[in-house]
């Protein structure tokens, strides 16, 4: 009796944890796209970008949070994608 009390809490355990990483991982669809891509299909619709030597890195996370605004369609994850691929850059 008391085996089959393990076996059921480490079966829950298993589906627990499963859950718990599959819910924080990142959709394919954005995982397999670049910053430099993200950046280039969200960053050019409204204006032409300065080069990335323009802004320092600070700056570049301060910008990624007000176009994210504007933008108002890119998750946090791409916005961080498209700052650190600015950021390389600079
Ligand atoms: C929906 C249109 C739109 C999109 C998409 C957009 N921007 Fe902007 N961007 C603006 C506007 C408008 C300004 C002028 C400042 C303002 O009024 O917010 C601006 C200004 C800027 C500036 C000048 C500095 C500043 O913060 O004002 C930079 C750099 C910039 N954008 C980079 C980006 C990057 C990088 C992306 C992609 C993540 C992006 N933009 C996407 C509309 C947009």
């Amino acid at each position: 009796m008391k085996r089959i009390i393990v076996i059921i809490a480490l079966i829950f355990a298993a589906i627990t944890a499963t859950t718990i990483f599959n819910g924080c991982a990142v959709p394919a669809s954005i995982a397999s796209k670049s910053g430099a891509q993200l950046w280039a299909e969200n960053c050019l619709r409204c204006h032409n970008s300065p080069p990335p030597n323009d802004y320092s890195d600070g700056e570049w996370a301060a910008i990624g949070a007000h176009m994210k605004l504007r933008t108002n369609t890119m998750t946090d994850t791409e916005i961080n994608k498209v700052v650190e691929f600015l950021q390389s850059a600079n």
